[in-house]
């Protein structure tokens, strides 16, 4: 099959009822992607162009999400407004494809689970056999809802619909996945001709198999239910995504990742992961992190739009959302890295740390209990335990500039905007309120005072 000679059409319209949602079905999210992002990139990855997406609730919505997602891909939009049966919605994008004269390729934007190898395989049964058509099916103990494939000497005859199947067609376990490869001319001309007349009055695309089946046949090939099912509610949703959960975990366990506990590791869709990472229990890495080789990510941490560098350790409990860690950092554990932070190589900070909209050049530290924001710190910076960047002054945000080399004593509290100069230090329990030169010492304490034997009196005095 090549590129050239393959569309693909993707149905999106339908509203998702049985969600119980304000938002169309197929924009739920399954492991950073909108639903429909799936089959939309199964049919890019076997060379489908264009593919159309027949869009109707919420049509602007889904139309934008899937723009966004293959803004350098064929994809066309058709709006079917009023949601009148699978055929209607096929037929919809006819206009796109007048002038394709090749195989259409049929998705469901609610079957998310579909692998290229058996979309591979579809093709190749196509090829194999002489008709206009070829479908998906499957074997389901509880096939309640689906279509029934009937055979006859075991080659298919027709699809029945559940509504309109007999008690005996009901007792069919193969169904019909809903996943067509389809000769154009034959998908138009007999499109043209489906009737509505069935158990709910829609347009039935199923009914064109009848029509492939007397003219030279229908390929099938039976695939993996957990492939072919589709979402129809949040439960469905949440089983879909367990699969391509596990799918996800053991590719990149094959790529050289250790997973130490995959049951409840949560890799999105679109991250990077380098070997020899080990990733441990309830580890969340969300779509568009990058994650280096050698890397350590502590149980319970969990990473957003996250870069992380090679040989860097995040220690448990850790969140970073939009931050770049540099190679050879240690993180956390209870580490908090807000967006806009950028930490050069060898960067360490420790427990209870937060940063925002700050970048911590080479080798610098903050090990314990601080919060660093709007600033910009040189390298060799040691940033003692209890250390704030008082960044807001109630009405706007203020950078604190620390040079290179810099001693801040625990519990400062750096009034910004305010600068230190390279290589000073800053006595513990400071308030820096102005900036400090090059190489000084700054102290704003009170002097200490001793009362020799104050404490032995006052008890003294109580006892008496
Ligand atoms: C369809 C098949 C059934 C098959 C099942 C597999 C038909 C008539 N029946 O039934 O044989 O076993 O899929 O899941 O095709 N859609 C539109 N516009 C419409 C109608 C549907 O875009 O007018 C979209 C839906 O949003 C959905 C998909 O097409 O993504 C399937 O539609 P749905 O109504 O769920 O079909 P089923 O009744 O499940
Ligand atoms: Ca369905």
């Amino acid at each position: 099959m090549s590129s050239s000679s393959l569309a693909a059409v993707v149905l999106c319209a339908g509203k998702g009822t049985r969600m119980k949602s304000e938002k169309v079905k197929v924009l739920h999210s399954l492991l950073g992607r909108p639903l429909c992002w799936y089959p939309v990139s199964r049919a890019f990855e076997l060379g489908a162009d264009p593919v159309v997406a027949v869009v109707g609730y919420q049509a602007d919505a889904v139309t934008g999400a899937l723009r966004e997602a293959f803004a350098d891909k064929p994809i066309a939009f058709v709006v079917q407004a009023e949601q009148n049966g699978t055929a209607h919605a096929v037929r919809c994008a006819e206009g796109p494809l007048a002038r394709h004269d090749g195989l259409v390729l049929i998705l469901y934007g609610d079957v998310p689970n579909l692998r290229a190898e058996t979309l591979s395989a579809l093709a190749a049964a196509y090829r194999a056999g002489k008709g206009p058509l070829a479908m998906l099916t499957s074997r389901l103990a509880d096939p309640t809802g689906y279509g029934r494939v009937v055979r006859e000497g075991g080659r298919v005859k027709r699809v029945v619909e559940h509504k309109d199947a007999s008690a005996d067609e009901r007792r069919l376990e193969e169904v019909n996945a809903g996943i067509y490869l389809v000769d154009s001319a034959f998908l138009w001309r007999s499109l043209s001709e489906v009737k509505a007349a069935n158990a709910q009055g829609e347009f039935y695309l199923t009914d064109i198999i009848e029509r492939a089946a007397a003219q030279g046949g229908v390929a099938t090939v039976l695939a993996e239910a957990d492939e072919t099912a589709g979402v129809n509610d949040r439960a469905e949703l949440a089983a879909r995504a367990a699969v391509m959960r596990m799918r996800i975990n053991t590719e990149y366990m094959r790529l050289g990742v250790t997973l130490q506990h995959p049951e409840t590791t949560f890799i999105d869709q679109g991250v990077e992961i380098g070997p020899n990472t080990v990733i441990g229990p309830m580890v969340s890495i969300h779509a568009g992190c990058e994650i280096g080789a050698n890397v350590k990510l502590g149980q319970g941490s969990i990473l957003s739009r996250s870069t992380v560098g090679d040989g860097t350790e995040v220690k448990p409990y850790s969140v970073l959302e939009e931050a770049v860690v540099g190679p050879g950092c240690a993180i956390g554990p209870f580490a908090r890295l807000r967006p806009g932070t950028t930490l050069d190589e060898g960067v360490h900070l420790g427990n209870f740390v937060e940063t925002k909209k700050t970048r911590i050049r080479k080798g610098s530290k903050a090990n314990h209990l601080s919060y660093l924001g709007d600033a910009d710190i040189g390298a060799g910076v040691n940033v003692g335990a209890g250390t704030i960047t008082c960044n807001y002054d109630g009405v706007d945000k203020h950078p604190t500039v620390l040079g290179d080399g810099v001693f801040i004593g625990s519990d400062t509290q750096l009034v910004a905007p305010v600068t230190v100069g390279a290589g000073a230090y800053v006595a513990a329990g400071t308030t820096v309120t102005a900036d400090v030169p090059p190489d000084a010492l700054v102290l704003s304490r009170v002097r200490q005072t001793i009362k020799e034997g104050w404490a032995a009196k006052k008890r003294a005095k109580q006892r008496r």
